[in-house]
């Protein structure tokens, strides 16, 4: 039986946790990289990888080469499905990745390398410290995709979407920027939900239930989101707009 002592004792770690961690809470490495992988992680991720340690450029779409319209982010891509489709179809766009764990990193960069993909840069740590690093007002759009439930009471204060973090995203949207979410867990749905209407810095777009029942047009399904249709939970897609700065 588990003492209260243990819970409680528990409960200290996942605190100490929650506070020295940042945002990320998951594994950053799996299975071992297969010898192709591995290489395009000590070779291609150098090239692409945005180095935090330096300061952000003036001017942050020269992050890209060759030029690009706008920016755009997803945070935790996974296996990089979602983020792929996306900079396919829009060339003129440049897409930041944030993944820490690995395993996806090694997966996007085959995916880069195959397709000849040049609007993508990757970082693969914790998105809070990306958004820290960025400029305000840089970002046209930020895609949350199934991220991490934490279904437990006690570790909500490891979801990524916390106060703190819409604060952080209101920061570097630029005027009319989006936050994207889907998850296919309807607790953390509402806890977006409300958290964001909390916020005064942004707009819930839905103007009818299938705004939210249904994705948006183009939306690529990701892996997590084909799991959880084969066991039969359905998503929630969320479109919040940043409002313009008062
Ligand atoms: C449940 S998986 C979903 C992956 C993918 N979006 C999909 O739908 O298949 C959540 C991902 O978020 C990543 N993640 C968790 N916390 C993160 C953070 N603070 N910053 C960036 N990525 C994070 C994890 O490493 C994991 O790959």
């Amino acid at each position: 039986m588990t003492s209260d002592k243990t819970v409680s004792g528990i409960r200290q770690a996942d605190d100490a946790i929650a506070h020295s961690h940042g945002s990320f809470f998951g594994r950053r490495k799996g299975h071992r990289l297969r010898a192709h992988h591995a290489d395009l992680v000590d070779h291609l991720l150098p090239r692409l990888a945005i180095d935090i340690g330096q300061s952000a450029p003036a001017i942050p779409t020269t992050l890209f080469s060759p030029q690009i319209q706008n920016m755009r982010l997803e945070i935790g891509f996974g296996g990089g499905e979602h983020l792929v489709a996306e900079a396919l179809a829009h060339p003129h766009t440049g897409f930041i990745g944030c993944e820490p764990y690995v395993n996806g990193m090694a997966k996007i960069l085959a995916q880069i390398e195959a397709h000849n993909i040049g609007n993508i840069r990757l970082f693969a740590g914790d998105a809070s410290e990306l958004l820290a690093w960025l400029p305000a007002r840089t970002l046209a759009r930020i895609d949350l995709i199934h991220p991490d439930p934490w279904p437990k009471r006690r570790h909500w204060k490891r979801r990524f979407v916390q106060d703190a973090t819409i604060a952080a995203m209101s920061r570097v949207l630029t005027d009319d920027g989006e936050f994207r979410f889907v998850s296919d867990i309807d607790d953390y749905a509402a806890w977006t939900l409300a958290h964001m209407l909390r916020s005064p810095d942004f707009v819930w777009t839905a103007a009818r239930a299938d705004d939210w029942r249904k994705p948006w047009g183009g939306y690529t399904m990701t892996r997590y989101g084909a799991k959880a249709t084969r066991e039969g939970r359905k998503a929630t897609y969320l479109i919040f707009r940043r409002s313009p700065a008062q």
